[in-house]
């Protein structure tokens, strides 16, 4: 397991003073609108910090990765790769997997939490599951991420660290606990079953039936 060092510590308490510095303005800003101490106005004052913070934080995360994106694949030690990594993985274990872990976010505005993270994901595809490392990611439309499935981009194997795409077409449905790990592509029109579990580098076809541990093909499923 790789430790978060002295510098991309240093890194991320830079980038997390601007939420927490725009949480401090948005608290200056209300509390002087809303002045009279009434328990409505501290409910107001405490929701509108909290927005403020994570709305920020989201910003400055996607801005992040935007411009040190993670490296596909195995990551050195010691590498601009890792450093990146290492800011981002404070970003995760803090603050982003409440929210995602923890399924604060309505299931309706997945999609929007999950594109402010980097994942690809067409239209009309939503998730009741997790997806971690959303930037290594792509779904296609009409995707059901099952709940309580959840899909990991990277593969932490004692000292080994890696990210690998897991690409999803149009109209899969990936049954609820299902576990899909690293580098799997799965495609159109196919399903996975529930509590499966998809290793690594898995490759499904198109309109296949996949279930298990691990998952193995069951059966072709009709086109229409
Ligand atoms: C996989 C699934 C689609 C199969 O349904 P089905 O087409 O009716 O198929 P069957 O129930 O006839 O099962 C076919 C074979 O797959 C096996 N199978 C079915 N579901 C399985 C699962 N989740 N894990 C392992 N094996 C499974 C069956 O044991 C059967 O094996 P057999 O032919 O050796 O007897 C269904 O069981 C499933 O898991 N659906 C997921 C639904 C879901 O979670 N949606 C998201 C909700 S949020």
């Amino acid at each position: 397991m790789r430790l978060i060092g002295p510098l991309p510590t240093i890194c991320f308490g830079t980038l997390l003073s601007i939420p927490v510095s725009l949480t401090w303005a948005f608290y200056a800003f209300a509390s002087s609108w809303f002045v009279e101490p009434t328990p409505m106005n501290f409910f107001m004052i405490i929701a509108g910090c909290c927005f403020t913070f994570f709305f920020g934080l989201l910003c400055v995360y996607r801005f992040f990765i935007s411009c040190c994106p993670i490296p596909e694949g195995d990551l050195q030690e010691g590498s601009r790769g890792e450093f990146y990594w290492m800011i981002s993985a404070a970003f995760w274990v803090l603050f982003l997997n409440l929210i995602v872990v923890n399924h604060i976010i309505p299931v309706p505005m997945t999609r929007i939490l999950y594109k402010i993270l980097g994942a690809r994901v067409g239209k009309n595809t939503y998730f009741s599951g997790t997806v971690l490392d959303p930037q290594f990611t792509t779904f296609g439309s009409n995707v059901v991420v099952g709940l309580g499935s959840i899909i990991i981009p990277h593969v932490i194997e004692g000292k080994r660290l890696a990210h690998f795409q897991v690409q999803v077409g149009d109209n899969v449905t990936i049954g609820a606990q299902a576990t899909i790990l690293a580098g799997t592509k799965i495609g159109s029109g196919s399903m996975v079953g529930a509590m499966s579990l998809v290793p690594k580098n898995t490759v499904i076809g198109d309109y296949e039936l996949w279930a298990g541990v691990p998952a193995k093909f069951i059966r072709k499923l009709p086109t229409i």
